[in-house]
Order: C-alpha cells, then structure tokens, then sequence
C-alpha cells in the first residue's frame, strides 16, 4: 500500500475524477476527507469506501470558493485526524460560452470556484503543513486549456491557467519545507461534466477521440494512478510540474 497511514483531502471527491481519486487512495492505505458541495454524492462515496476499503473516511459538505467553508472544513479534518498529509484540489466547474458575449457573473463564477477555491485549500492547508513540519503533498486538476485553446473556454482557461502557475508558486515558495506541489491536466475523461457537454453537442466524442493518439477517451482510473504518484514518496523530487495525462491529445499536431 502506496499511501499506508497517509491523511487525504480531495475537494470534488463526491463524484468523477475526485471520487475515482479517492476511492484509489483509500485502496492505498490513506484516511480520507471528501469536500464538495453535495451531501448525497458524498455520501455514496463514503458507502463505497467503507464497503471496499479498511480506510476510516470523513465527508463534508463545504463551497470552495467560501473561505468560511473552507476554514470550516479544514478544521472538521484536523480535529478528526490530527493532520492532512495529502491536499487534492480536484473540484471544479467547467463553462462553455463565446467570449464575446460571455457573462461577467458567469467569468467570476468560474474564477472563484477553480481557481480562488484552489488557492484558498493551498494557503490553509499549506498553512497546517508548514506548523508540523513534516511535509505535505499537494495536487491541483488543472486541464488541457491550461496549455492550448479551446473555443468558448475563456473563463475555464483563465482559471485553469492560473491553477497551472499558482502551482508553481506554491511549489517554490514551499519546497523548503518538504512539500511538494503539483498539477495533473487530465485530456477528456468520462465524467458527467463531460456526458452533460457531449449530450448539449458542445463534445462531439467522434471528433474527439480521432485526435487522441491512444484511441480513446480517458476514465477516471486513468487520473488516479497518477494521482497516487504525486502523493506517495516516490515523487519526492518532483514539484512544480504538470503531469499531462491525456492520451496523448497535446502531443498530437497531426490531425
Ligand atoms: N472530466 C474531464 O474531462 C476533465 C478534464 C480536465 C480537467 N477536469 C477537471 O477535473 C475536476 C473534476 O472534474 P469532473 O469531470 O470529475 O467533474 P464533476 O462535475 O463530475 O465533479 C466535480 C466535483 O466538484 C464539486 N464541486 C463543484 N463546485 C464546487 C464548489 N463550489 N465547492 C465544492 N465542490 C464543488 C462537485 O460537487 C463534484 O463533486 C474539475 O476541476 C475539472 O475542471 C476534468
């Protein structure tokens, strides 16, 4: 067990690649605090893990974009496990809209949740870590849009972009002290954020796939391996960085 007697915190843990996430540290040995908005899909998730895992899990119904609720929740985990040893911040939004008309609200809406919801999770867990002095492991979801265009995703690459660099930063400023942070940009993995823009048309899944060199698209098993890497000792000497897990989508300048 990779990740035995670790403490993790995954904020969109309640479904999709958070909750795939999840499950797969717990399989690892981790405790688990699972955040999101939702109380029923947290609560699904923690039936899983309890039912197919020996972890001890805790959810918490919390916004990330709240500081309140952040602080609140941090401090639920701490009072519950004395400690987080690993941060996920997976939970996210997505928004397709043409640029030119595209909604102030609905900008800042997406600005707060990815990418203030990243920071604030960074700073107070980062925070904790730092007091006990015994290191951390860090990961933000960021996106495909964090390294190329896609039309209409104006706000979702601004704050997917930003999550790439705020990575960085937190990396630099954080080494010192053992933690490691990083990012994973998933390609597309089959999520309901992904069934709900296939079924609008947004996605066209025929499209897509033609252009990803490993001939499918990607299932939230796909980002947990990784996810375990980045937060077990193995990437001890790896921080700052973005590990790409697409498919090849981005390396692909042929079709
Ligand atoms: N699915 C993909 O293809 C894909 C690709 C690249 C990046 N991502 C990123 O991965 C992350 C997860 O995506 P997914 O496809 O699993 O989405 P999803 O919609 O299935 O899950 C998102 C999770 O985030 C939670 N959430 C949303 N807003 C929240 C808020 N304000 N406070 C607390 N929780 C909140 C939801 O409750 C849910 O648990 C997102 O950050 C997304 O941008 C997804």
């Amino acid at each position: 067990m990779r990740l035995a007697n670790k403490i993790a915190l995954i904020t969109g843990g309640g479904r999709g690649i958070g909750a795939g996430i999840a499950r797969r540290m717990a399989q690892e040995g981790a405790d688990v605090i699972l955040v999101s908005r939702t109380m029923a899909e947290l609560v699904k998730q923690e039936e899983w893990i309890r039912n197919n895992t020996s972890a001890d899990v805790l959810v918490l119904e919390g916004d990330v974009s709240s500081p309140a609720d952040v602080n609140r929740t941090v401090d639920a985990a701490i009072a519950k496990f004395g400690r987080i040893d690993i941060l996920v911040n997976c939970a996210g939004v997505s928004l397709a809209h043409p640029s030119v008309d595209l909604p102030f609200e609905d900008w800042k809406r997406v600005l707060n949740i990815n990418l203030d919801g990243t920071f604030l999770y960074c700073q107070a867990v980062g925070k904790t870590m730092i007091e006990r002095g015994q290191g951390g492991k860090i990961i933000n979801i960021t996106s495909l849009v964090s390294h190329a265009a896609i039309p209409q995703r104006a706000a979702y690459a601004a704050s997917k972009g930003g999550v790439k660099q705020l990575t960085q930063n937190f990396a630099l400023e954080w080494a010192p002290y053992n933690i490691q942070v990083n990012s994973i940009s998933p390609g597309f993995i089959v999520t309901e954020i992904v069934r709900d823009f296939i079924a609008k048309g947004i996605h066209k899944p025929e499209k897509m796939i033609a252009r990803i060199p490993a001939g499918r698209m990607g299932e939230v098993e796909d980002i947990a391996g990784p996810a375990v890497f980045l937060a077990s000792s193995d990437s001890d000497y790896v921080t700052g960085t973005t590990l790409i897990v697409d498919g090849g989508f981005l390396t692909n300048g042929y079709v």
